[in-house]
């Protein structure tokens, strides 16, 4: 049995372990091989100045088994901000006991205390177990947008002014 389990806000001593929970995530999604994440490389993002993304974690017995990570966009036709949770995980032995669903209503907590409009992610249409985790909080597909994404070469090519080669 899990024993209790504690939310609280990242703070920079936690960077081994959100490292190592990202990375979790990445095996699980099979994309360790597209995973470059550090210690240092994650620092500035979450804990400088200006942050990038915010990062819940969720203890048990002291130490980090689960993680929501975030950051904020913006709804123009609302003019109000949404939160784009960009990671949840929870380490595998502590799955099935409500660490899942205590971290997204922290975050939902959090959109609605900060007027957000929505809470939204990407999950990858093989993973079943969460899509159904997600259907069960009440989350729905979004039907009639298509994703898209500009990287590697074709950003490059754009950002130099010849997008056609
Ligand atoms: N065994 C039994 N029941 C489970 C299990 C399990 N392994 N996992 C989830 N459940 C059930 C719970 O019984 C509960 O059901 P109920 O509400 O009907 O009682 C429900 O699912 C909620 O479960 P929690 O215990 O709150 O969820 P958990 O702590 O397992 O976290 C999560 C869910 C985050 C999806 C976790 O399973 C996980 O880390 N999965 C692998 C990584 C992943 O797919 N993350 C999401 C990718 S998308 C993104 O990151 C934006």
């Amino acid at each position: 049995m899990t024993p209790p389990f504690t939310l609280r806000p990242a703070q920079e001593a936690d960077l081994p372990h959100i490292v190592r929970l990202i990375r979790g995530l990445a095996e699980y999604e099979h994309l360790l091989h597209e995973t470059s994440v550090t210690e240092d490389s994650l620092r500035e993002p979450l804990f400088g100045p200006l942050p990038r993304a915010y990062a819940v974690i969720a203890e048990v017995s002291g130490r980090p088994a689960g993680l929501a990570l975030f950051f904020y966009t913006f709804s123009t036709f609302k003019a109000r901000s949404n939160i784009f949770l960009e990671d949840l995980f929870v380490e595998p032995a502590y799955r099935g006991a409500g660490i899942g669903v205590a971290l997204m209503r922290h975050v939902a907590q959090l959109a609605i205390a900060e007027n957000c409009r929505f809470v939204e992610w990407r999950v990858l249409d093989w993973n079943q177990p969460s899509i159904d985790f997600y259907n069960r909080i009440g989350a729905e597909p979004l039907i009639g947008w298509h994703t898209r994404q500009l990287g590697g070469d074709a950003l490059a090519a754009l950002a130099e002014g010849h997008p056609n080669g």
